[in-house]
């Protein structure tokens, strides 16, 4: 028996390649030798960069590698390329187009602008990157960040675009005795010089436009969020309808709402629920944002969805946008989960 699989990575624009994979050998490692396109960033099973789906054949996690694929994306066909070696000939369908990894991750230095308070344990990072620095990024993917001083790094989706680059910015939950929250609370001062990398992810906007767009935000998955909002907005043409439902725990952990109060009045289209799990008054839903999207959220067989929060958000909101008939290719998800 052969101990080379031939597999196949068939990208959304049609472009399909085949490359052979050695045993012992993960279908990213056998991919990056052959100079394929595929999107990657910790080769270790961490960041979910590497998601594909399994449409044909068999393959497994390599034993003993530990994945953050929810157990339902595993039995859905989801792999870690990273971690995955293929049991038979095999292929593999990644939800971006071939062209989509060619901003290659780079190392910059930016500087601090300001660090502010933006609810009870959410700080806005403005940074700038230094002169003859530069770096790109599509709506959604997250730069790392290390913590000066450390070896260290934190991911974070920045909340901005890269129109507006050199400014870079960022919203970073507050941990208590988090690495990066300590040193944001008690060190950070403007003109602090940070190491960043990137970009990094699959997460991004997708060129589905117009079709109606749903995105779901927990806690500060509402960065990328923005950061796509912002690009439809600058997007020549006509805008899609977007639903946005964002949450918090209670209403001292809520930002941003007066920037997305804004983006309402430059996307006519934009629509927004924003609930907390306890103490809702006014306006606010009590609830999650995944409680807040409703039946009849769903009128067009095309809509897309973007949802970035806890994992236990991703699921429920997956399960509950499948149920109401959004296809699941047309599901793009992010997990925020804080790391110590
Ligand atoms: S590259 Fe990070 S999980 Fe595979």
């Amino acid at each position: 028996m052969s101990s080379v699989r031939n597999v196949i990575l068939s990208f959304s624009n049609g472009i399909a390649t085949s490359v052979a994979v050695q045993q012992g050998e993960s279908v990213l490692d056998a991919a990056l030798a052959a100079g394929l396109p595929v999107l990657h960033q910790c080769r270790s099973g961490s960041c979910s960069s590497c998601t594909a789906k399994l449409v044909e054949g068999r393959a497994g996690t390599r034993a003993g590698a530990s994945s953050t694929l929810l157990r339902s994306e595993f039995e859905a066909g989801d792999r870690l390329l990273c971690l995955t070696e293929p049991e038979t000939d095999c292929t593999f369908a990644l939800n971006y187009a071939s062209d989509a990894a060619t901003a290659q991750a780079v190392t910059a230095h930016a500087f601090v602008d300001s660090v502010e308070m933006v609810a009870s344990n959410v700080v806005r990072v403005t940074l700038e990157l230094a002169e003859g620095a530069w770096l790109d990024f599509k709506p959604g993917q997250f730069l790392q960040v290390r913590v000066p001083g450390t070896d260290v790094t934190r991911s974070y989706s920045p909340s901005s675009t890269a129109a507006d680059l050199p400014k870079i910015e960022l919203l970073v939950r507050i941990l208590e005795d988090g690495v990066m929250s300590t040193w944001l609370q008690e060190r950070a001062k403007p003109d602090d010089v940070l190491e960043i990398e990137g970009p990094f992810g699959r997460f991004f906007l997708r060129e589905k436009v117009p079709a109606p767009h749903i995105m779901v935000a927990g806690g500060t998955g509402l960065a990328p969020i923005l950061s796509m909002i912002d690009t439809i907005r600058r997007k020549p043409g006509r805008k899609p309808p977007i639903l946005l439902s964002f949450g918090c725990a209670t209403p001292d952990q809520l930002f941003c709402l007066d920037d997305i109060e804004l983006r309402k009045h430059w996307v006519s289209g934009l629509a927004t629920r924003i609930s907390v799990d306890r103490g809702a008054s006014g306006d606010l839903l009590s609830g999650n944002p995944v409680d807040a999207i409703r039946e009849d959220d769903v009128t067009h067989g095309e809509t897309v969805a973007y949802l970035c929060g806890p994992p236990r958000m991703i699921e429920a909101a997956t399960h509950k946008l499948k149920h109401l008939g959004l296809r699941p290719e047309n599901i793009y998800a992010e997990q925020f989960a804080p790391s110590n």
